[in-house]
């Protein structure tokens, strides 16, 4: 099972969507994965999948994947910058139980769970005890079997204080942490928002974050403060990237890629078959 991550899409940044840096970054992030001779079986797109909600740019994205990924699914999750209301109106209610982006999925050896932690009022994260009961419940029902669990907002301090929590006490992420120390079968929770790769271990399980299709964030951990602007860098333009989770049958590897056209170094000719055989043991 190879699960492709993309996260914070933030397509529709302006009136001409399909001529916007976005549009082209997830492109390029599609057409690298899909270069791949092992493809992704799933795609999952945790969350900002647009930059204001609108209808129109949610109709391009699902334009989009239709076009790219033919009959590969890519399952939703959504963000802080997304619409509930809007993207229902273009991909449908089947990933909305209770109000929410919130759902499971049998993936075969994985069972996929997808929470939601945006409030659309607020640009860090959110939670409440319905869906803390709904995550429960999406959990249990994997019955044991391992758990993949995707969520738009890190559940921990990341360091970049001005993009998610500063405090691990915050209710929130005290209701998510709760839940998931109730189950020793979660083995994966992946994230978003912060438009940065990072990993921190969470309430017995591993969590990590992806970086964005879209610009990331500058890796900066100095302390910031809103009385001073110190000219530091916000947003940077590193190349557009995505997470590969495999799983290996016990865990998951998860790999970082970023998409481009960059250029070979060797590549894997018949003068190199008997290196593979000697040295890297690689079977006939
Ligand atoms: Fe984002």
């Amino acid at each position: 099972m190879l699960i492709a991550q993309i996260t914070d899409l933030h397509i529709g940044t302006g009136n001409d969507i399909g001529a916007e840096d976005n549009y082209h970054r997830l492109l390029a992030v599609f057409e690298t994965l899909s270069k791949l001779k092992r493809k992704p079986d799933v795609y999952i797109a945790t969350g900002d999948l647009t930059e204001i909600g609108s209808v129109a740019a949610y109709k391009l994205l699902k334009q989009m994947i239709d076009e790219v990924n033919p009959g590969v699914p890519v399952l939703p999750c959504l963000g802080n910058h997304d619409v509930t209301e809007n993207f229902k109106k273009v991909f449908g209610k089947t990933h909305i139980h209770e109000g929410f982006c919130q759902y499971s999925v049998d993936l075969g050896d994985v069972w996929l769970v997808v929470t939601d932690t945006h409030d659309e009022t607020i640009h860090g994260g959110a939670f409440d005890e319905a869906r803390a009961d709904f995550l429960d419940r999406a959990i249990e029902e994997a019955n044991g079997r391992p758990v993949l669990l995707a969520m738009h907002h890190p559940p921990f301090v990341t360091g970049i204080d001005w993009m998610g929590a500063r405090n691990y006490e915050e209710p929130w992420l005290v209701q998510v942490r709760d839940v998931i120390k109730r189950h020793s079968n979660v083995k994966k929770i992946i994230c978003g928002h912060i438009h940065r790769t990072m990993d921190r271990p969470f309430a017995g399980s591993s969590c990590i974050v992806s970086s964005a299709t879209a610009a990331q964030v500058h890796l900066e951990l100095a302390a910031i403060t809103s009385s001073t602007a110190d000219g530091r860098p916000l947003i940077v333009d590193e190349p557009p990237g995505f997470a590969l989770h495999w799983w290996d049958g016990r865990e998951f590897v998860t790999h970082h890629g970023v998409a481009g056209d960059f250029d070979v170094i060797l590549e894997y000719h018949d003068r190199f078959r008997n290196v593979m055989r000697d040295v890297f043991h690689v079977p006939e």
